[in-house]
């Protein structure tokens, strides 16, 4: 079990040390003029009232009112560093993207990694899954991974998700946590309970970042040369090897260091302890992918490794911690949309909502040329005929022309370029369609629970009907014939928890 309290060495030079005797010259203002003093403001006499002439001081309290940027709607707390990535095997055959391309070539790449439900401050080993996202500044543009600790989802269409997350917030009236909220969702989407035995497990709280696996969760399509198509699920299998925390453990670090996960990167990169992934593909061909007995692109399922095993494509190293938080950390915007060609989305319905909504959520934390800022712009600047809005970087286009066609030059389109899916046919009955409740979805919730060794059932038995006995009554009762459904032992062990101890719900109800 690690300490509590990660050591924090006093001589470890943290980003905000400069070496000895380096100086980088005057301070200045905003607009680049030396500052006189940087201690007393202007005044009318000794004791007299402040100068409005005085631009040092109004620009840096205006610059102070507007240090932050709205925080991310979900995945608010997190960790990020540099890193590249390595192919090590040869998968050419099955996508044209050249950052997969032949062994040995080297991507760059920035992961982040957190928490979904808590806000920015909130503690790191809170359990909750965790968001495994990795930018590859590939040189046919950027490729975005956007994935999760765990190989599944709470819910399958994108309508959804907003009813979910809310649930994961805090309650409208009292601002606190109500367990009430998200066991009554459950109850209601049972879809939800595979992710569920996964986050109550010990999965559900892993113990920092470099201990876990990442995964795509989604079914993408990989795209060859000749265009023949292939789908795929990523799974990113940590070489540190997995390790969690037991419940209590996590809850006394939330109290004695909310930053441990941040801390244990950061750390790691610091002094040399690179940590790594292997990446990995599930490879289903087209028919293979329909003749499935699970719906590939239902995000609550998992395809089986004994049907479709593992195939290595390469590693990823994250070996440089970010030089300023905001800059790269905070500000760095990923999305599944961002992708390059050889990749595509397959038609798994949460998968194209999040096409999307990252792009708009960003739109609105960043501003509308959030890919103008360094972490997110690709290796080669981008050309094109968007121009202006709020924090234009870089020369805005100079002057060529911003619209196309034109006769004076520019950017030329190219015809060759794999668009994102495209060329996959579609037809069908415009219509909602809805994925019915069926045995089905109780099989591999089932298969979860019966893998898990006793001791691992007893903490998922525990962690589970620990938090459940936190809900009304009625609300306990609408979720154990689920439990019963998915495993008698499962839904007799919870039972038995909640008539062992009382209903020590939150005081207010819904
Ligand atoms: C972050 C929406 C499902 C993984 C976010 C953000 C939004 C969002 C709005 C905040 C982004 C930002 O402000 O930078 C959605 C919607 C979903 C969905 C609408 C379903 C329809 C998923 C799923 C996964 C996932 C299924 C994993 C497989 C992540 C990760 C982040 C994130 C890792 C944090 C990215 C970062 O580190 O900046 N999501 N999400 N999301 N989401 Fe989702």
């Amino acid at each position: 079990i690690p300490p509590p309290n990660i050591k924090q060495d006093p001589q470890a030079a943290t980003s905000t040390q400069l070496p000895r005797g380096q100086s980088l010259g005057t301070l200045t203002t905003g607009s680049g003029s030396a500052v006189q003093s940087n201690q007393t403001s202007l005044t009318a006499g000794e004791d007299g009232p402040v100068a409005l002439q005085d631009f040092h001081l109004i620009d840096k309290l205006a610059h102070f009112d507007r240090e932050r940027i709205p925080e991310r709607v979900v995945h608010a707390k997190g960790a990020g560093a540099h890193g590249y990535f390595e192919v090590t095997k040869d998968l050419s055959r099955l996508t044209c993207a050249k950052f997969l391309g032949a062994v040995g070539k080297r991507t760059p790449v920035f992961a982040r990694f957190s928490t979904v439900g808590g806000e920015k401050g909130s503690a790191d080993t809170a359990r909750d899954p965790r968001g495994f996202a990795v930018k590859f500044y590939t040189e046919d543009g950027n490729f975005d991974m956007v994935g999760n600790n765990t190989p599944v989802f709470f819910v399958r269409d994108p309508l959804k998700f907003p009813d979910f997350i809310h649930t994961q917030k805090r309650d409208p009236r009292t601002n606190f946590k109500n367990p009430d909220m998200q066991w009554d969702f459950w109850s209601h989407v049972p879809e939800s309970l595979h992710q569920v035995l996964i986050l109550f497990s010990n999965r559900g709280t892993p113990d920092g970042a470099r201990h876990m696996h990442g995964y795509s969760s989604h079914t993408y399509k990989l795209i060859s040369a000749a265009g023949e198509v292939h789908f795929v699920k990523w799974h990113f299998r940590t070489n540190q090897g997995i390790r969690n925390l037991s419940s209590a453990d996590a809850e006394r670090i939330a109290g004695t260091n909310p930053d441990y996960t941040t801390q244990d990167l950061f750390d790691a990169i610091e002094r040399g302890d690179y940590p790594s992934w292997t990446l990995y593909f599930q490879i289903m061909t087209e028919a293979e992918a329909r003749a499935y007995k699970y719906n590939i692109l239902d995000v609550t399922k998992v395809v089986s490794q004994k049907d479709f095993p593992l195939h290595e494509v390469g590693r990823m190293v994250l070996n440089r911690n970010p030089e300023n938080y905001f800059a790269e950390v905070e500000q760095a915007a990923f999305s599944p949309s961002h992708s390059v060609p050889g990749i595509a989305p397959s038609a798994d319905r949460m998968l194209q909502g999040r096409l999307f909504s990252y792009p708009d959520t960003h739109r609105h934390r960043l501003g509308a040329n959030y890919l103008h800022l360094p972490i997110n712009s690709p290796l080669f600047p981008p050309r094109n005929q968007q121009r202006d809005g709020p924090m234009v970087f870089g020369d805005n286009g100079g002057r060529l022309p911003n619209y196309e066609p034109n006769s004076f030059g520019g950017p030329a389109e190219c015809p060759n370029a794999r668009e994102l899916g495209a060329h996959t046919r579609v037809e069908g009955i415009l219509a909602r369609h809805p994925f019915e409740l069926t045995d089905r979805d109780f099989d591999q919730p089932r298969a979860l629970y019966n893998l898990l060794p006793p001791d691992e059932q007893r903490d998922l038995v525990e962690n589970l009907a620990g938090n459940l006995v936190l809900a009304q009554p009625a609300i306990q009762r609408a979720v154990l014939p689920h439990l019963y459904r998915i495993d008698k032992g499962l839904g007799s062990r919870v039972e038995q928890f909640l008539a062992n101890n009382s209903n020590k719900g939150p005081s207010h109800k819904l």
